[in-house]
C-alpha cells in the first residue's frame, strides 16, 4: 500500500521516508499504554447518513481491537436494522433494547448491556422497534439528550462508548451527537463519497451551536480502500484535499474478509486475526488512541 513520492525533502543520507495511502508519511502508532482504571467512557458516533460506507463494520471491528488494547467498550446499536446486535452474535427479540431505554420503560442501561464473545466488548442491541422512537419521542421535553441521559447511568464503567448510527440525519443522529464527545465519519472511497459529508459536517455544526458545544470531530476514515485501481487511489486523494489532517492516516482496504466476519457474527480479530483487515482496525485503534480520542 505504500508508495515512495519525489517531492518530499530528502536529507542527504537518510532514506526518503515510505508515505501510506494518505500521502502522508506512515507513523509507526504507539502500542497503547496500559489502563490502570476504567470509565468514565469519551462517547464517540460513528455517523454518515449514507448507508453501507463501514459504520457497522467500524464499530464491530475497533470496538474488538479496542477491547484487544484492554479499553472496555460499550457499542450501542442505534440503528433498527440491527446490523451491529448481529454482527457481534447477540439476541436482538426477547431482550431490552435500546429502545426500552430511550422510552424509559427500564432506567438503569445495565439492563439492556450483553457481554460479547470478545472479552472487554458489550452491546446494548437494537431491533426494527427503533424505528418507532423517533415518532415517541417527538414530543418529549428535550428529545435531543435521551440518549444522553441513558448513557450517563453506564458511562462510569466503560472507556469508550461506540454508537452505530443509522444512514439518516434524523432525530436519533441527533440524539447520538447530542450525547458524544466525537464523531468519526467513515467514508467510503468510491465516486460519491464526499455527496452529503458537507451536510453531515453542517449538522455537527448545529448540534455543537445548539445542544453539544464540546463535540469534536475525531476524524475521518477512508473504507473499502482498494490500491490497485486507480479510482480508489483518485477517491482518496480528492478526500485528502477537502480534509486535511482530518482524514485518519489509518485507511481500511476492501475485502471480503469483512462480509464473511459479518456472517460468522464475530469481530475480524476473530474471525482472521492475523489477516491485514484485522491489523488495520488494530492501527485504526492506536491512532484514535494516539489521536486522544480515545483514552
Ligand atoms: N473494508 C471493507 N471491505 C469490504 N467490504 C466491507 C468493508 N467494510 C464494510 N464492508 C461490507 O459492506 C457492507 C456495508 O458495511 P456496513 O459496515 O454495514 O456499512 P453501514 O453500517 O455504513 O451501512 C457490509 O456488507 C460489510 O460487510
Ligand atoms: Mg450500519
Amino acid at each position: 500500500m505504500s508508495v515512495q513520492r519525489e517531492d518530499v525533502t530528502e536529507l542527504p543520507g537518510m532514506e526518503p521516508p515510505v508515505l501510506g495511502p494518505t500521502g502522508r508519511p506512515i507513523t509507526d502508532f504507539a502500542l497503547p499504554p496500559i489502563l490502570k482504571s476504567h470509565g468514565p467512557a469519551r462517547i464517540v458516533a460513528l455517523c454518515n447518513q449514507k448507508g453501507g460506507v463501514g459504520k457497522t463494520t467500524t464499530t464491530i471491528n475497533l470496538g474488538a481491537t479496542l477491547a484487544e488494547y484492554g479499553r472496555k467498550v460499550l457499542a450501542v446499536d442505534f440503528d433498527p436494522q440491527g446490523a451491529l446486535t448481529a454482527g457481534l452474535g447477540v439476541p436482538a427479540h426477547d431482550v431490552l433494547t435500546i429502545y426500552d431505554l430511550l422510552l424509559g420503560t427500564t432506567k438503569d442501561a445495565h439492563e439492556a448491556v450483553h457481554h460479547t464473545a470478545t472479552p472487554g466488548l458489550d452491546v446494548v442491541p437494537a431491533n426494527i422497534d427503533l424505528s418507532a422512537a423517533e415518532v415517541h419521542l417527538v414530543n418529549e421535553v428535550a428529545r435531543e439528550q435521551i440518549l444522553a441521559r441513558v448513557l450517563r447511568t453506564v458511562s462510569a464503567d466503560y472507556d469508550v462508548i461506540l454508537i452505530d448510527c443509522q444512514p439518516s440525519l434524523g432525530l436519533l443522529t441527533v440524539n447520538a451527537l447530542t450525547a458524544a464527545h466525537g464523531v468519526l465519519i467513515p467514508l467510503e472511497l468510491e465516486y460519491f463519497a464526499l455527496r452529503g459529508v458537507a451536510l453531515l459536517v453542517e449538522t455537527i455544526e448545529k448540534v455543537r451551536d445548539r445542544l453539544n458545544p464540546a463535540i469534536e470531530l475525531d476524524g475521518i476514515v477512508a473504507t473499502m480502500y482498494d490500491p490497485r485501481t486507480l479510482h480508489s487511489r483518485e477517491v482518496l486523494e480528492r478526500v485528502v484535499e477537502a480534509f486535511g489532517d482530518q482524514v485518519l492516516e489509518t485507511v481500511i482496504g476492501r475485502t471480503v474478509k469483512f462480509p464473511d466476519a459479518s456472517v460468522a457474527a464475530a469481530p475480524i480479530t476473530t474471525f482472521a486475526p492475523e489477516h491485514s483487515a484485522a491489523e488495520s482496525y488494530r492501527q485504526l485503534a492506536r491512532e484514535l488512541i494516539a489521536r486522544g480520542a480515545v483514552a
